[in-house]
């Protein structure tokens, strides 16, 4: 079924392709914040477990008193954990209908302020007017707007600014310091979104952020014999940002994306993409440090060859790990989906080694939906 709206995506990318290059450039993804219960102990679960390094710290000890942020950090890729510490902060509410969870998808612009106008002049709502924050390492200007469900874009401009982070944080020392796992960068991060609104979500990023669609796949490209979602591709100008959108499609029973939304009481970030330049050896370190991968049966495996064509990759070896393989005319991707990373069933990361491919493994969505479906069953909730 195709969506009738889709034209005027694509009429409204058209329109604004070029022009994204001058509205709203983007360097890169900045920071990524969760809202988490208890920011100390996952910040030692993110170390361990992903191999992320000790970067900044706030809390009271440094003159925030209302909360703690832990700043983790591997190559690009900058993670920050924050908890309140009192009961009547307005965190908790978010805490109490989404679990942990993203708030902040922090995007790095060289005029935040700017950013900010030419997003709310296009209907933006606004969630941080341009404010200067400064400390004796120089200042930022960061300003913000909503995205869909509560969570939120912040545009940070940190051209003078030569601290650990963001002014009020200093350097986390500590003297446990796990080896990386190879993560590089944020490829892609994916919002889910209710019934009927991935439309309006991927007009958002068209009208509002200048961004592009690079690709739609409708209920007959994503679904199982149970369940189905459809989803639509969204980058900016530079490509490197990009925002797939996915909503729930009808099928015999439930889609794993309502059930996302069940448990996360409303629209919000899915998965997280970080590429790595060798699958293998990053998949079986975080193996070894306990994270659980989504299982893959072997028999994905059999015509692999047939399907894929020539790889660089020993098949076994890709069994072995449940690593996942898929072309497209400019080449091909590994990727593996680790189970959600937070005890509500909701956001959980990909791993993803792209070897020319761009496209986001439209091959692997069958495998990858029954093995969501199987855990989703072990939860009762298919
Ligand atoms: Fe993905």
């Amino acid at each position: 079924m195709e969506n009738s709206k889709l034209t005027n995506v694509e009429y409204g990318e058209e329109k604004l392709f070029d022009e994204a290059k001058d509205f709203l450039p983007i360097k890169g993804t900045d920071y990524v914040e969760l809202y988490v219960g208890n920011a100390k102990q996952s910040a030692h679960f993110y170390k361990t477990a992903f191999g992320f390094q000790s970067e900044a710290y706030a809390g009271p000890e440094t003159g925030m008193r209302d909360r703690v942020s832990y700043v983790l950090r591997q190559d690009k890729i900058r993670l920050v954990l924050t908890t309140p510490l009192t009961a009547g902060h307005p965190i908790n509410e978010h805490l109490a209908l989404h679990g942990d969870g993203v708030k902040v998808i922090a995007l790095w612009v060289d005029d935040a302020t700017s950013a900010f106008e030419e997003t709310t002049k296009r209907g933006a709502k606004s969630y941080l007017e341009p404010q200067r924050e400064e400390d004796e390492n120089g200042y930022v200007v960061r300003s913000g707007i909503h995205t869909y469900g509560d969570t939120v874009h912040i545009f940070v401009e940190r051209g003078a600014y030569e601290g650990v982070f963001l002014p009020g944080f200093e350097k986390w020392e500590s003297h446990y310091n796990p080896p990386e796992t190879g993560l590089k960068y944020i490829d892609h991060m994916v919002g889910n979104v209710g019934w009927n609104e991935m439309n309006t979500w991927a007009e958002f990023y068209a009208r509002v952020m200048g961004f592009a669609q690079l690709i739609s796949f409708d209920d007959k490209d994503i679904s199982t014999e149970y369940t189905a979602l459809m989803s639509k591709v969204m980058s900016n100008g530079n490509g490197r940002i990009k925002f797939p959108i996915n909503e729930p499609a009808k099928g015999k029973k439930k889609s794993q994306i309502e059930e996302f939304i069940d448990f996360y009481n409303g629209a919000g970030v899915q998965h997280i993409a970080v590429a790595t330049n060798n699958i293998i050896e990053t998949v079986s370190a975080m193996r070894d440090r306990g994270v659980e991968f989504l299982y893959v049966p072997g028999s994905y495996y059999d015509d692999l060859l047939d399907r894929v064509g020539e790889i660089e990759e020993d098949i076994e070896v890709l069994k072995e790990h449940g690593v996942l393989v898929d072309r497209d005319d400019e080449g091909y991707l590994l990727q593996l989906f680790t189970k959600p990373v937070l005890d509500r069933p909701t956001m959980f990361f990909e791993i993803i080694q792209r070897k020319g491919a761009k496209s986001f493994g439209k091959g692997n969505f069958k495998a990858l939906f029954e093995a969501i479906e199987r855990e989703q069953a072990r939860r009762g909730n298919l």
